[in-house]
């Protein structure tokens, strides 16, 4: 930052420390993690963040656009940001992320207290941005998407990670080729691309060497990992995203790997004897199967059928017996019949799964399932969701039910946040247990616990003794 940068920041809201920035983040990890990035970027650059909008000079608002609920949250919130900028005329507020990219302009019209849209494709262009607001004062639109943003893919800062400081996301795709009829992702995060493997993995060493012990690895869909963006999963029996796990699993001090969201198709042989041979590798896998009827499966454009899907589960059970799954469901999808939706509701029973995201159909603009005439009445997608909900939750307490009494490995993260006498943990199934520390307990340690009592959704227990590092 040149001098005349520097006071033009002092200038901000007349105040003569650095400027104070808040971001808030909707939607999945893939915007948790860009959030982070842009909190390093501008604390590196000077900038102070801060984690009250009332504290703030400039407001970040890293938008979702996957489903209309998720939009209208995010305008009902920046809307009324319009107040505290008609009392503090120097605020400056901007919307970044995907609904920036979806309804950037329009934004700008509709909301005119905004200064800045930047669409997910020109994150890294954010630091430009707000000299050029400080200086001059005149809104600002960045909405193209392009390959540039590979470059600030890997932008982390220790301090930022939001999640439990011994874990960290790191993405490995960015973009989306598959095109789900429901789904905008594809438009709003632009082509899939991969991150080179020597990019990946220097920055799961630098995470590692800073203390982080457990790595999340980020994409719409991380098992198409390096296969260049080709939609249809290889035939032969390769996977770069496998040789990924195993020099990734190479590193010393990195305990743990987890990755979301693998697309089911793209589990070969060779992926899944991967994940059986690799015990850094966590035993759950977040498996998007979205519906059990192959009619509504094809209507998505989702290539592969229930049955298919059911194969993938049982080979990995059988190589690796102690894996659990979670999944994403779509209930009321254009012309989902009650036989339909009674195959869903059949296969999440078979494949018992640990825990399932379950959202109602939510038709976006542009897409091609938003234009089809059978849309299902909003009541039915209500009743069909609060029928799977009951499910799951009946699923969820049972297979926390079993593991009372029995020994869990546990990665710890830190103190409860709504009860700091308790700290939590995650096995490697990714079941959340809370326990009580003894003094000498750090986070990104492994430790035994014994579970001694769940409710319908967290386990209890006692520290049994500490792990030695694998
Ligand atoms: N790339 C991930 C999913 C990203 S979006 C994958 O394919 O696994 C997260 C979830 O949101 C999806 O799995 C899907 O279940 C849900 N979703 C996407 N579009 C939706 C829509 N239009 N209405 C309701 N749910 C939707
Ligand atoms: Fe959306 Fe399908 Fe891509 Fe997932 S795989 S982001 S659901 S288009
Ligand atoms: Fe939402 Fe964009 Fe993620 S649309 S779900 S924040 S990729």
């Amino acid at each position: 930052m040149d001098i005349a940068d520097k006071q033009n920041k002092e200038y901000i809201n007349g105040s003569k420390t650095t400027p104070a920035v808040f971001i808030k983040t909707y939607g999945c990890q893939m915007n948790e993690r860009d959030s982070e990035a842009i909190a390093g970027m501008l604390s590196r650059l000077g900038y102070r963040l801060v984690d009250h909008e009332s504290l703030a000079d400039i407001l970040i608002f890293n938008t979702c656009s996957v489903r209309d609920q998720a939009e209208r949250k995010a305008i009902g919130k920046i809307g009324l940001m319009k107040k505290l900028k008609q009392q503090r005329p120097g605020l400056i507020v901007g919307v970044m992320g995907c609904m920036a990219q979806n309804r950037g302009e329009e934004l700008i019209q509709s909301l005119p207290h905004l200064d800045f849209v930047i669409g997910s494709g020109q994150l890294h262009k954010l630091p430009e941005t707000l000299d050029a607001i400080i200086a001059n004062r005149h809104k600002i639109s960045l909405l193209s998407l392009n390959d540039e943003i590979l470059t600030s893919m890997g932008m982390h800062h220790e301090g930022f990670l939001k999640i439990a400081s011994c874990q960290a996301y790191i993405a490995i795709t960015r973009g989306c080729n598959r095109f789900c009829s429901y789904c905008i992702v594809p438009r709003v995060r632009g082509r899939e691309i991969s991150r080179s493997e020597r990019d990946v993995l220097a920055e799961a060493r630098q995470l590692v060497d800073s203390g982080v012990r457990e790595i999340i690895l980020l994409g719409q869909n991380v098992a198409a990992y390096g296969l260049h963006g080709d939609t249809r999963p290889p035939t032969a029996n390769i996977s770069p995203f496998a040789a990924l796990l195993t020099k990734l699993s190479a590193i010393e001090g990195l305990y743990r790997i987890r990755f979301t969201s693998p697309y089911p198709s793209y589990f070969n042989n060779r992926l899944i004897s991967t994940i059986a041979d690799l015990p850094k590798v966590c035993r759950h896998i977040h498996l998007p199967l979205q519906s059990g009827s192959d009619r509504v499966l094809q209507r998505m454009n989702r290539q592969y059928t229930a049955g298919q899907y059911l194969d993938i589960v049982n080979k990995l059970r059988e190589r690796v017996p102690d894996i659990s799954f979670s999944t994403d469901i779509i209930v009321g999808f254009p012309g989902e019949t009650d036989a339909d939706f009674n195959a869903t509701r059949a296969i999440m029973r078979k494949v018992d799964f640990d825990n399932a995201f379950i959202f109602k159909y939510s038709p976006r603009s542009g897409t091609p399932a938003a234009r089809e005439k059978q849309q299902t009445p909003q009541k039915i997608r209500e009743e069909r969701n609060q029928l799977l909900l009951a499910d799951q939750k009946i699923r969820t307490a049972a297979h926390n039910k079993q593991l009372v009494g029995t020994i869990q490995e546990i990665l710890v993260e830190g103190p409860s946040k709504r009860n700091s006498q308790h700290w939590n943990g995650k096995t490697t199934n990714a079941r959340g247990v809370m326990f009580t520390p003894s003094p000498t307990i750090r986070s990104g340690q492994l430790l035994r616990i014994r579970i001694q009592r769940c409710s319908a959704a967290s386990l209890f227990g006692v520290v049994e003794d500490d792990l030695k590092p694998l």
